[in-house]
């Protein structure tokens, strides 16, 4: 036996910390991602996890299938855990090896794509019991639960129904889907990777969650809601006054973000990108303004590319304090980009950016 799986990452082209507050989210999948090889192993009561970007190797037996190592197994183990909840018999005599070509934690579903690639395996390995659908919420449990980032569903979804040039309209509320076609006219997506280590990542996100939870449970005591998206921009001023400080800052940011993307739906739809550009730019704003996710490094790289010649628009994508923006620029600028921006960010910042064009 030999078997081999992917999982891709994604980078969210818009509707960023929207997915936990209900909204609506836009990533596409990238052909980056995680490659899964399982074999056998002579000891049959132990697993081996082995990856081709980490020298550590684990070889656990099947009682340690469930501690924390506080690296990166612990996201197949959190999968496997997830698996063995359900009834599923823990697995031994197989080596998990891992490869991935994404950049590790920059934004881009590094671990979404570890714990679905893990999830797909585990599936097959044990003749499909899950739907896909469930696979992807398994694996957001385990990232939520055993790894301890309360995370949206975004990423595992983007992870486990991406399909190639299209753009996933995800309602994070209802989980229905569509595949958007990007029919991108010219036109490139260009990913900039600031490598800024996202230092307390997990805790600066898992606070604005719990800001956007309080505001939540504030404005429920004046209307019927159930998540911060369920308003509209209207319905939210009126309320508006019943918040105040950051409160009112991460719910303005999360409902003004959930209308973007309803519009930015609307204008790949229409094949319109210089709104869908705009609307990038706006995202960016309020990711920095209301959000406060950015950094310097996020905020230099979208306003330097704000500002040349065939972008139409520039943000930060995924969870920020780092790792990548995504631009929406004409085919025929990407090179002059790349290596103009590539340069101006290590003249500022003393680092050497990475720019990805990955379809
Ligand atoms: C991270 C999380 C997602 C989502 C984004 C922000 O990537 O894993 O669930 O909340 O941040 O949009």
């Amino acid at each position: 036996m030999n078997l081999t799986f992917f999982a891709p990452g994604r980078v969210n082209l818009i509707g960023d910390h929207t997915d936990y507050n209900g909204g609506l989210v836009l990533p596409t999948a990238l052909s980056m991602g995680t490659y899964l090889t399982v074999t056998p192993l002579a000891e049959n009561d132990c697993c081996r996890f082995t990856s081709e970007n980490d020298a550590m190797a684990f070889t656990l037996r099947s009682d340690k299938l469930t501690q924390r190592h506080g690296c990166w197994v612990d996201y197949p183990i959190g999968v496997i855990k997830e698996f063995t909840d359900r009834g599923i018999a823990v697995p031994v005599g197989l080596h998990f090896h891992y490869r991935g070509d994404l950049p590790i934690g920059a934004s881009l579903s590094s671990s979404a794509s570890i714990e679905m690639v893990s999830a797909l395996a585990l599936n097959k390995l044990n003749n499909n019991p899950f739907p896909l659908l469930k696979l992807v919420k398994m694996a957001q449990h385990a990232e939520n639960d055993f790894v301890g980032m309360n995370c949206g569903i975004m990423d595992q979804f983007a992870s486990g129904f991406g399909q190639k040039n299209c753009a996933i309209a995800l309602d994070c509320n209802t989980l229905e889907y569509e595949h958007v076609p990007l029919d991108m006219q010219g036109l490139k997506f260009v990913i900039a990777n600031t490598k800024k280590k996202r230092g307390l990542v997990d805790s600066a996100y898992n606070q604005r969650r719990s800001e956007c939870q309080q505001a939540l449970e504030i404005l429920q005591q004046h209307c019927d809601i159930q998540e911060l998206c369920q308003l509209d921009m209207t319905q939210f001023q009126q309320l508006s006054a019943y918040l105040s400080g950051n409160l009112l800052k991460r719910a303005r940011h999360a409902i003004s973000e959930n209308e973007r993307v309803k519009q930015a739906i609307r204008a790949l739809k229409d094949k319109n990108m210089t709104v869908f550009g705009q609307l990038m730019n706006a995202s960016h704003a309020s990711l920095r303004d209301d959000y406060e996710v950015t950094c310097p490094e996020l905020d230099f790289m979208a306003a330097w590319a704000q500002q040349f010649k065939g972008v139409l628009g520039s943000r930060m994508t995924g969870a920020g304090f780092g790792g990548c923006t995504v631009t929406l620029i004409a085919e025929e600028q990407v090179e002059r980009f790349t290596e103009e921006l590539g340069k101006a960010y290590e003249e500022k910042f003393g680092v050497k950016g990475e720019m990805i064009v990955d379809n």
